[in-house]
C-alpha cells in the first residue's frame, strides 16, 4: 500500500526488563484484535510497529519521537508504567498525535496533554469502592502498602481518605521503591502495627513476590487481612501465589472470570493465541485501545487528522470483555465498572470471582475536583 493509504500505530511497551509482562499481555491483545478485526479500517492499512522501551522513560520519549519524525505514525499507544505515558505526552501534544494509555494508572496521566486518551485505570477507581468495602465489613485499622511512585501514591491517598471519611482509622502508610523491592522491613512494621487489614498496591509483575515475602514472614497467620486492588491479584501471575490467595478480598475493573459472553469469547481466543497464557487487565486495556483507535478511524473516513480522531474517541462508548465501557467526553479517562471480588478455586485454578459491582465509575479524583 502507497504511504498515504497506510496508517501507522507505534505501540510502545516494556518487552524486557521488570514490567515486561504487561509488554507480553498487551502486544498479544494488540495481535489479537488484528486477527480477529483484521487489517483494514476506512479502506486504510493499519501497521502495528512495536518498540520495547524496556520501561525506562527516557526510553519511551526518544521512540516516541523517532516513531513520530521517522516513521510519521498516526498514534502513540501503549506505556507500560506512568512515568513513560508522563514522558511522552510533551510530544504528543506537540505532533497533535493521540496517545492512547493502554496500562499506566496515575489519575493524571490524562491532564499531561489534551491528546491522550486513556483504555486502561485509574487507581482510585479501585481503592475507593476497597475502602467502601472495608468499612462496611468491620474493618477498622489499616496499614497500607504501596509502591513509591505515581499510582502507589494515588492508591494510598485514594484509599486512605475514603477509609477515614467513613470512620475508619489509618496507621500507617508504608511504601516501598518501584524498582527491585524488598518487602521485608514494611512487612515487619505491618505486623508489629496490628491492623484489622494490610491494604497493597504493587504493579502488574510484582504481586507474586510481594505474597511470597508475606508468607515467608508468616504474616498469612497473622489474623490480619490482606485487601488490595487487582494489580496485586493479577489474571497473570494469580495461579501461582497458591493457595495462601484464596478468600482475598479485592477491586478492580478485569477478571478473567468476568461472566458475560464477551468476555467468555475474549478470554478463550486469547488464550488459544497464546499457548493457554490467561489475559489480564493490561490485555484488555490493550484490546480496549485497538478497538478505540479502529472506531475513531471509522469516524474519520481515515482521516488521521488529529483532532479529528479526538473529537471522534470522546464519549465512545462499547461494551469490553470487562463490561460497559466509555471515555469521558469531558477528562478522556476512562468510565467503566470496578468489581468487588474474592479469590476462589475454579476447576482447579484460583480465580478472581466478582460478586459485586459498581457501576460506571469516573476516576474520583478529577470527580473531586
Ligand atoms: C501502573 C503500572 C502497573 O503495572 C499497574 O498495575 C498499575 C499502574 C503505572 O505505572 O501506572
Amino acid at each position: 500500500a502507497a504511504a498515504q493509504d497506510t496508517v501507522k500505530i507505534g505501540l510502545i511497551l516494556p518487552m524486557t526488563g521488570q514490567q515486561a509482562s504487561t509488554g507480553k499481555q498487551i502486544d498479544a491483545a494488540v495481535k489479537l484484535y488484528q486477527a480477529l478485526n483484521g487489517t483494514t479500517v476506512a479502506g486504510k492499512k493499519v501497521e502495528v510497529i512495536l518498540k520495547d522501551d524496556t520501561s525506562v522513560p527516557d526510553v519511551t520519549k526518544r521512540l516516541a519521537q523517532e516513531l513520530i519524525v521517522n516513521d510519521k505514525v498516526a498514534f502513540l499507544a501503549g506505556f507500560g508504567i506512568t512515568p513513560s505515558a508522563l514522558a511522552t505526552a510533551p510530544i504528543a501534544t506537540q505532533a497533535k498525535v493521540p496517545e492512547i494509555v493502554m496500562a499506566a494508572g496515575t489519575s493524571s496521566i490524562t491532564e499531561a496533554s489534551p491528546y491522550v486518551v486513556r483504555t486502561s485505570f485509574t487507581l482510585a477507581q479501585s481503592a475507593v469502592p476497597m475502602a467502601d468495602w472495608a468499612v462496611k465489613n468491620g474493618i477498622k485499622k489499616v496499614v497500607t502498602l504501596v509502591s513509591d511512585y505515581g499510582p502507589g501514591i494515588d492508591a494510598e491517598k485514594s484509599f486512605s481518605d475514603e477509609f477515614k471519611a467513613k470512620g475508619g482509622t489509618i496507621i500507617e502508610n508504608l511504601r516501598v521503591p518501584m524498582r527491585s523491592p524488598d518487602f521485608s522491613p514494611v512487612l515487619q512494621k505491618a505486623a508489629d502495627a496490628k491492623a484489622d487489614a494490610l491494604f497493597v498496591f504493587v504493579p502488574s509483575g510484582a504481586g507474586a513476590q510481594f505474597v511470597k515475602q508475606f508468607v515467608e514472614r508468616g504474616l498469612d497467620k497473622s489474623g490480619m487481612k490482606l485487601i488490595a486492588t487487582g494489580d496485586v491479584t493479577d489474571d497473570d501471575q494469580l495461579n501461582g501465589m497458591g493457595d495462601v490467595m484464596v478468600g482475598v478480598i479485592n477491586a478492580h475493573n478485569y477478571s478473567a472470570a468476568h461472566d458475560s459472553a464477551v468476555n467468555k469469547a475474549f478470554v478463550s481466543a486469547f488464550r488459544k493465541a497464546n499457548g493457554g497464557l490467561r489475559p489480564n487487565f493490561m490485555a484488555v486495556g490493550g484490546y480496549d485501545g485497538m478497538h478505540l483507535i479502529y472506531e475513531a478511524l471509522k469516524k474519520t473516513n481515515g482521516s488521521t487528522d488529529g483532532a479529528k480522531l479526538l473529537e471522534a474517541m470522546k464519549g465512545m462508548a462499547w461494551e469490553s470483555p470487562r463490561g460497559p465501557i466509555s471515555i469521558d467526553p469531558e477528562t478522556r479517562d476512562i468510565v467503566q465498572n470496578i468489581y468487588v471480588r474474592k479469590v476462589q478455586k475454579v476447576d482447579g485454578e484460583l480465580y478472581n470471582v466478582e460478586f459485586e459491582t459498581i457501576p460506571n465509575v469516573k476516576d474520583p479524583v478529577k470527580a473531586a475536583k
